[in-house]
């Protein structure tokens, strides 16, 4: 299977930006709250902060992920296979499934949405929390005024689908834009029924540290959604 990821850049970002524990892991639980023995799927694990983040409620988990040394870290029941398939997992097998920053490294979220609907069970949930779209689009960035420092945001190419290359480590990723309007659409044409839509921008303690980012406090950078799944058997 071809990797096409900086194992080792991704547990230097983990190790070194207190941002996930802050702010993603947080909302991530807000959404799924999850409940002890139920068993989620983490897709796209990496090295495995968010299972274990949820396994301390007394939930059982298991990741998968493409990345063979990542999958090494996680020190928990895990699957070697590249999304959006999830061919290795039976119907209704699950009470849910979470993808944390990785909807947005994913060229078919169409296909992920539905193969998310067929593996959780009728009510179950899908929890996401990904780059805000606003964040996303090609060509969007902050604007800052030279003659008063206010920030002000540029949407880019918001509603178009669109790439952006990344530096990350070694290799450079491909990011992949979708608007607000395109991701629920398709949630919504694969059977999920949305209960809560999250936006925030970035928080007290990385305002603090980072004075651009205090003066980009009410534009949003994370999104969180989650989804109910309203197939019925
Ligand atoms: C930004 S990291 C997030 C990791 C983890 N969810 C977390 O929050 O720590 C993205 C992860 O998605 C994985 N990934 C990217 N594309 C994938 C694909 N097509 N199938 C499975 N995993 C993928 C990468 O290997 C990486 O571990």
């Amino acid at each position: 299977m071809v990797t096409d990821w900086d194992a080792h850049w991704w547990l230097e970002e983990v190790a070194r930006d207190p941002t996930f524990e802050e702010e993603v892991l947080p909302l991530l639980i807000d959404l799924l709250d999850p409940r002890p023995e139920h068993l989620y799927l983490d897709g796209g694990c990496g090295e495995g902060q968010g299972m274990r983040v949820v396994a301390q409620s007394g939930a059982r988990v298991i990741g998968c992920d493409l990345d063979a040394t990542l999958l090494g870290h996680v020190g928990g029941p895990v699957v070697r296979s590249r999304l959006p398939s999830l061919g290795w997992l039976a119907d209704r097998s699950v009470d849910g499934v979470f993808l944390v920053l990785v909807l947005e490294h994913l060229a078919d979220h169409v296909t992920m949405f539905e193969e998310a609907a067929r593996v959780v069970r009728p009510d179950g949930t899908l929890a996401i929390v990904s780059n805000h779209p606003a964040f996303t689009a090609p060509g969007a960035g902050p604007l800052i005024d030279p003659a008063d420092g206010e920030v002000s945001w540029r949407w880019g190419r918001y509603l178009e689908p669109g790439t952006s290359i990344e530096p990350a480590g070694s290799f450079n990723l491909t990011m992949h834009h979708r608007s607000l309007g395109d991701l629920l659409s398709a949630a919504a044409r694969a059977g999920w029924m949305l209960d809560r839509l999250d936006e925030r921008g970035p928080g007290p303690a990385a305002r603090n540290r980072d004075p651009l980012l205090a003066a980009q406090h009410q534009i949003p950078r994370l999104v969180g959604l989650r989804f109910r799944n309203a197939r019925r058997p």
